[in-house]
């Protein structure tokens, strides 16, 4: 399942995209860039890798708009804002990290982004696509990569019962229907994936979801779920699980409107640097 993606599509997926932005934001205190990445005080090539509706490439662009040239990069660019409303430092490209990388972005980038990669990158790729990275970067230059703490996923209701079991189910069938949720220990062990990438001065982050996160985060994964059915119908391979899907998404939503489900996400982040030389 590696390389596949089985959301976007949908008519809000870039308001989805932009709840989850908001939310990780909020849960990393407003760092777009880690505190251990130096500040940006000089012209600086950054790259946002799957960068979705671009909206991290934007947000870090505003930061410095003199210094910051910001390259949104994606296999597809559906979800980024038209052309014309982009500022001068933003560019978007189409690309694809399960390819080949192309000569031009080789050492193209001081800092390289990616945020939820998780969600079309699994172990069986992780090394090739760690080493694309690595070799998009400036000797010296940092990769951050942010993304869920899959290991840490919980439910709390405000009835105070930890396992509300519709949404559970709905957790196996998702686990079931994409072949398991294991299939990310490089990123439960982010440090061991960027020491074997050759990236040093490593640092790692594991924040717990804030409170107020809780809700709107699992709204958030309703509205991932949705997508993720319709993706499956259209699938030409996995058609015959997206009912399946749907129709215990449908059973699950209720559940957490009755009895106030709210999703625990913890977030993830490393943050490594390419040797100097
Ligand atoms: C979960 S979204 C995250 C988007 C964005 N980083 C954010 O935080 O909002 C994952 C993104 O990865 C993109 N993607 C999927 N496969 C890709 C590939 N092979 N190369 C580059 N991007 C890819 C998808 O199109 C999607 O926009």
């Amino acid at each position: 399942m590696s390389g596949e993606y089985y959301l976007g599509g949908s008519e809000w997926a870039a308001a989805r995209l932009r709840l989850q932005h908001e939310l990780t934001k909020c849960n990393l205190d407003g760092h777009l860039l880690d505190p251990s990445i130096p500040p940006v005080k000089r012209p600086m090539m950054i790259a946002d890798v799957g960068c979705g509706t671009g909206v991290w490439a934007l947000d870090v662009a505003e930061t410095a708009p003199e210094l910051v040239q910001a390259e949104a990069l994606d296999i597809n660019l559906d979800e980024v804002p038209p052309k014309a409303w982009l500022p001068k430092n933003v560019v978007c490209h189409e690309f694809d990290l399960m390819q080949e990388l192309p000569e031009k972005l080789v050492k193209r980038y001081d800092i390289i982004n990616m945020q939820f990669g998780s969600s079309f990158i699994r172990d069986a790729h992780s090394k090739e696509v760690m080493a694309r990275l690595v070799n998009m970067l400036k000797p010296g230059g940092y990769l951050q990569i942010t993304d869920v703490d899959y290991s840490r996923w919980s439910w709390v209701t405000a009835t105070g019962d930890t396992k509300p079991p519709e949404v559970v189910k709905l957790y196996e069938l998702v686990d079931q229907t994409f072949g398991g949720f294991h299939q990310w220990k490089w990123l439960g062990d982010i440090e061991t994936t960027f020491m074997e990438a050759g990236l040093q001065s490593i640092q790692s982050r594991r924040v717990e979801a804030k409170p107020s996160t809780r809700q709107p985060n699992m709204m958030n994964w309703m509205l991932a779920m949705l997508e993720a059915g319709h993706a499956l119908s259209n699938h030409p391979t996995m058609k015959q699980h997206a009912d399946a899907l749907l129709a215990q998404r449908m059973k699950a939503a209720t559940e957490a409107r009755a009895l106030g489900v709210g999703m625990d996400c913890a977030v993830t982040r490393g943050i490594g640097r390419k040797p100097s030389r």
